[in-house]
C-alpha cells in the first residue's frame, strides 16, 4: 500500500485546493474522487435517466467507462474515451454527481476504481467517504469544513472572478441543500470518520490549513 491521506468533507470546504498543495509539497498524487462522480452524473443525464430512477441508473452505469490519467501533473478524467474536465465543473454536474452518488451500483464502480488509484502509489484523495469507506486505513485522515455562510463566500467570490453572475443567498441554499443530501443518504454518508482529524476553515487561510495538515503528516510519522 502507498502512503495514502484522506481528505474529506462538505462541498465549499476548500478539500481540493488544499489536497492539491498537499500532494504538490509531498510529491505525491491528487485524486479527485467528486470528479468521477461528475463525469458519471454527466453520463446518465447525456442517457437522458431520471436521477431517482436507481434501477435505470444502476443498469446504464455498467455503460459508462470511467478512467483516469494524469497529463501534466493534472488529473484528468476520461468518459468513454472523451476528455470530460471542461463539463464537469458546472452547477449541474455537481447536482447530477450527488443525486447519482446515492445508487450502491455507481459506487461500487467508483470506490474500486479508487481503491486500485491507491493502492500502490501515494496519494492524497479527497471527497466525502474517503476516511470512512475508500481508504479505512489510510495513515492521515482529515475531516474538512467550514460554515455554510463561508463556503457560499467562497463560492460566490469564485464565480465573480469568472464574471458570471449570482446571488450569495442561492449558493448558500444549494450549499445546505447539498449537505443535506450527502449527510443523510443511506450508503456512505458523508460523516467525519472516528479517527480523522477536524478542521474547521472558516477563520483559516489555505497557507494556515496546508500547515495544519503538513503537521499531520510528520507527527504522523514520528
Ligand atoms: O466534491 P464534488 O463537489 O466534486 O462532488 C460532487 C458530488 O459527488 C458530491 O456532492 C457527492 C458525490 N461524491 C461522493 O458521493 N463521494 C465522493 N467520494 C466524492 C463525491
Amino acid at each position: 500500500m502507498g502512503y495514502n491521506i484522506a481528505i474529506d468533507g462538505p462541498a465549499g470546504a476548500g478539500k481540493s485546493t488544499i489536497a492539491k498543495k498537499t500532494a504538490k509539497q509531498l510529491g505525491f498524487i491528487y485524486v479527485d474522487t467528486g470528479a468521477m462522480y461528475r463525469a458519471m452524473g454527466i453520463f446518465l443525464m447525456r442517457e437522458g435517466i431520471d436521477p431517482e430512477d436507481e434501477k435505470a441508473i444502476s443498469e446504464k452505469c455498467r455503460e459508462a467507462d470511467i478512467t483516469i490519467r494524469y497529463e501534466n501533473g493534472e488529473q484528468v478524467v476520461y468518459l468513454n474515451g472523451e476528455n470530460v474536465n471542461g463539463v464537469i465543473r458546472t452547477e449541474q454536474a455537481g447536482t447530477m454527481a450527488s443525486l447519482t452518488s446515492k445508487n450502491p451500483d455507481v459506487r461500487k464502480k467508483l470506490v474500486e476504481l479508487q481503491q486500485k488509484l491507491a493502492a500502490d502509489a501515494d496519494v492524497v484523495m479527497d471527497g466525502r467517504d474517503i476516511g470512512t469507506c475508500v481508504l479505512p486505513d489510510a495513515q492521515v485522515k482529515v475531516y474538512l469544513t467550514a460554515s455554510s455562510a463561508v463556503r457560499a463566500k467562497r463560492r460566490y467570490q469564485e464565480l465573480a472572478a469568472k464574471g458570471e453572475s449570482c446571488d450569495m443567498d442561492t449558493i448558500e441554499a444549494d450549499i445546505i441543500e447539498r449537505d443535506r443530501q450527502d449527510m443523510t443518504r443511506e450508503i456512505s454518508p458523508l460523516v467525519q470518520a472516528e479517527d480523522a482529524v477536524l478542521v474547521d476553515s472558516s477563520d483559516m487561510t489555505i497557507e494556515e490549513v496546508a500547515a495544519r495538515i503538513m503537521s499531520l503528516v510528520k507527527k504522523q510519522a514520528e
